[in-house]
């Protein structure tokens, strides 16, 4: 077998491990050649020393496209599958050449694994059915080549976030529900090395000196992970899954989100190049809903977006995708929002999309929505689109602009048309709680008008929340002359038409 691992003595092959197979030592798995699933081979913590190289073991491919259709078997283990997976994990790893194994692809590597856990399972006698013999057998391999307990998460594409608090807890999110799973991890070191492992695939590194990182799976997932000593219970690792199958404005107005008249006026306002600021809490589909207004973009546009963690899926074909950098270990390297923006402003961009504003970046976006980028979206966390003007204003201040607050105001009624406000509400369920319009100011005070909004009408059994979005009534939104301009008048017509007829028949 060509992972096994062969005495370097006398080129055989070693032998199996009997009854009780000693706990590998740290100088048998040099670093880097580890499955990151042992104590021993946590990443070197001193300062200044280079980034160690990601793991040789390729991750598990990607995810099957049929999710399981309920929680994984393998989170409801008892005890003692656990200490017969720890005997033969033990064993394998004894027995397994890590680093030829590491140049086999995935299904090959998966088939070596196999072959091996079945013999140790043999030689050892360990009883067992078929079912939980293959159940093992994935554990291990999931261990070994991939992200361990979390494998069968990620394989669901029903999972909106993965919330691992340490070792033993695991929560998700599925229907907008939080709940939590039996998914654990062996040990707090097991799950430390498989965030070392995600992160080391975007060159970063988390341990003891730098305990904060960013990253993204291959499949696009964003993901923090926050280690010990800050995070006290162990390694907290947040995913936020990629949607295979993203969300659109139909598919929105099927969940409710918005209504159908309200979609069509977010397309108008998409395409005939509103200014537009996504305001929303943590969660609450501000970047889906960002995703989808870029949909009504149209394909010879040349736009740029600015991300901390590439999420966006833009379908458009001229479209420039930049990133921010953290800084290294020595702090240095770091690249801020903010001057990715700038940078942007060189790039000939038609359109610039920031992924979330949150701080300085927040005055050379109104900039370069002022100065001929029409069209230009972002989103911000704030709980009302009154709340997101003044954070707006909050971080032009915040950054050391010595600017009057007069003219920070004015500089925001001259840049933003649109704030569409997106909400999580108790029930788990995501709404478009208001699409908003800023038209001027009055003295000091910025003046807005809702175009539609949502009502929340109460509460059924079941506790779903019942509401329905509403038209303001307004014919006229100041973004008319815009519409006319890009042929969209008559579409607007019909729409905010459409929309007052509802809630005429709605209130007889
Ligand atoms: N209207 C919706 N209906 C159902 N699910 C939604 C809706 N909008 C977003 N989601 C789901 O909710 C999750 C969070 O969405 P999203 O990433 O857009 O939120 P966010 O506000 O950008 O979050 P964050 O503040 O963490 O950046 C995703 O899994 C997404 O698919
Ligand atoms: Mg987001």
């Amino acid at each position: 077998m060509f992972g096994k691992r062969t005495d370097a003595t006398d080129g055989k092959n070693k032998e199996l491990p009997s009854q009780k197979p000693a706990a590998p030592q740290a100088s048998e798995h040099p670093a880097g050649s580890n499955d990151g699933n042992f104590p021993d081979v946590t990443p070197k913590t001193s300062a200044g020393t280079a980034p160690p190289e990601a793991p040789p073991v390729e991750p598990a491919p990607p995810a099957p496209a049929e999710p399981p259709a309920k929680a994984p078997e393998a989170t409801s283990h008892t005890d003692d599958y656990y200490v017969v997976k720890s005997t033969i994990f033990n064993a394998l790893i004894d027995t397994i050449d890590l680093t030829q194994l590491a140049q086999l692809d995935a299904e090959h590597a998966r088939e070596e694994i196999r072959d091996i856990v079945n013999e140790i399972i043999a030689i050892k006698n360990v009883v067992m059915s078929i079912s939980e013999q293959e159940a093992l057998l994935e554990d291990i391999c999931n261990d070994v080549l991939g992200y361990g307990p979390l494998e069968p998460l990620l394989a669901r594409d029903d999972i909106a976030d993965i919330m691992v608090n340490g070792a033993d807890s695991t929560f998700i999110e599925v229907d907008g529900k939080v709940i939590e799973t039996n998914v654990r991890f062996r040990d707090n070191a097991q799950l430390m090395n498989i965030c070392q492992r995600i992160v080391s695939q975007v060159g970063r590194r988390v341990d003891e000196s730098s305990p904060m990182c960013d990253a993204r799976l291959p499949d696009g997932s964003r993901v923090n992970v926050i280690a010990p000593p800050l995070s006290i219970d162990g390694a907290t690792l947040t995913i936020r899954k990629f949607k295979k199958d993203k969300l659109t404005m139909e598919k929105l107005v099927n969940y409710a989100s918005i209504s159908p008249e309200g979609a069509k006026v977010l397309g108008i306002i998409g395409k005939c190049r509103c200014n537009v600021l996504i305001s929303g809490g943590t969660g609450s589909g501000k970047t889906t809903l960002l995703n989808c207004m870029t949909g009504f973009i149209e394909t010879d546009e040349r736009i740029i977006t600015c991300e901390d963690s590439a999420e966006l899926q833009l379908q458009q074909p001229h479209v420039v995708r930049l990133e921010t950098r953290p800084p290294n270990l020595e702090g240095e390297g770091e690249v801020t929002m903010r001057e990715l923006v700038k940078n942007c402003l060189r790039m000939r961009p038609e359109r610039i999309i920031v992924g979330e504003v949150r701080g300085p970046e927040a005055f050379d976006l109104l900039q370069a929505m002022n100065t001929g980028h029409d069209g230009s979206m972002g989103t911000l966390h704030a709980n009302s689109p009154r709340e997101a003007l003044s954070r707006l204003e909050g971080m032009i201040t915040m950054g050391g602009f010595s600017l009057p607050s007069r003219t920070i105001r004015e500089m925001i009624v001259s840049s933003i048309d649109v704030i569409i406000q997106a909400a999580r509400l108790r029930d788990g369920s995501r709404r478009i709680t208001h699409v908003t319009e800023v038209i001027g100011a009055e003295g000091e005070v910025i003046t807005t008008q809702d175009i539609f909004i949502y009502d929340i009408l109460g509460e059924d059994a079941n506790g779903k929340i019942d509401g329905r979005h509403r038209s303001t009534g307004i014919a006229r939104p100041k973004f008319w002359d815009r519409a006319r301009y890009y042929g969209e008048e008559h579409n607007l017509a019909l729409a905010l038409e459409a929309a007052e007829m509802n809630e005429n028949d709605s209130s007889v």
